[in-house]
């Protein structure tokens, strides 16, 4: 169980002064194998949230717990996608999939089996070898997926991971997720700007306010799974889609 207990964050200046509230207190959890939407005004502080999720960032105030341990640092447990790949260019697919396990020490045998096997479940077996200038931004987005999927965590957070893709690219990659969520039963919460998207993939979307971002509602999306992309065109995805709607644009 992931506990978001109270959090609450105010960014300072670099003279201590003007400090910015970012994240007004907040508090919910979410379950083993629960996919969370967090969704919300640009500048809310969603990307702040996720990072105090992921022990990038002390909050100001509150605490976030797995499994009743305190998260305060990163840790293996909690795997981490942001909308940029992030890949390094001179590094080939494989070599930037093991990058985490490099920097920890692993040895060549290990990072290349554990990559190797990555490989496979983001479904880009045959491009190992290739370098990410050579990747469409949907492979490239799969590799930072992978990345993060390295040390099998139990958590996965995504930070408006498919913002930068073209609508059909995004369609296969929220289908993709979605089953590699399913066939993992990983705890997975994901920014998005897309009330759609939202609906889409999420069992809860949490909506936020405008800065200081507060939870303004916690919807369960009730749609049956496996989703299939011809949903979003039934009476009850257009319901939900306008309940979020008007949470979000409520004064
Ligand atoms: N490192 C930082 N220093 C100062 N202010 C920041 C920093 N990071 C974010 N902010 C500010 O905090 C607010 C929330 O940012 P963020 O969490 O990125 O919002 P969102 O992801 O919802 O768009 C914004 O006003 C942003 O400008
Ligand atoms: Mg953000």
């Amino acid at each position: 169980m992931l506990r978001v207990e109270n959090v609450a964050h105010h960014f300072v200046g670099p003279d201590g002064t003007g400090a910015l509230e970012a994240l007004a207190p907040i508090s919910f959890q979410v379950r083993p194998g629960e996919f969370v939407c967090l969704i919300g005004p640009s500048g809310c502080g969603k990307s702040t949230l996720l990072r105090i999720i992921a022990g990038l960032l002390t909050p100001s105030m509150g605490i976030v717990t797995l499994d009743g341990m305190p998260i305060r640092k990163p840790q293996r447990r909690v795997g981490l996608v942001f909308q940029q790949s992030n890949l390094m260019p001179w590094r080939t697919v494989l070599d930037n999939l093991a990058l985490p396990l490099e920097l920890a020490g692993a040895d060549a045998q290990t990072r290349t089996l554990q990559a190797n096997a990555v490989l496979q479940r983001i479904g880009l077996g045959g491009f190992g070898g290739a370098y990410p200038s050579e990747l469409s931004g949907g492979m490239a987005q799969r590799v930072a997926i992978g990345r993060a999927l390295i040390y099998n965590p139990d958590v996965l957070l995504l930070d408006e991971p498919f913002g930068a893709l073209d609508a059909l690219t995004r369609e296969q990659m929220q289908l993709d997720l979605m089953q590699l969520w399913a066939s993992e039963r990983k705890t997975a919460i994901m920014v998005t700007h897309s009330i759609t998207e939202a609906v889409f993939i999420a069992d809860r979307v949490l909506v936020m306010s405008r800065r200081p971002g507060r939870l303004r509602a916690d919807l369960t999306i009730p749609l049956p799974r496996p989703r299939r992309l011809d949903m979003v065109h039934a009476p009850d995805f257009g319901a939900l889609v306008h309940q979020i709607r008007e949470n979000i644009e409520a004064p």
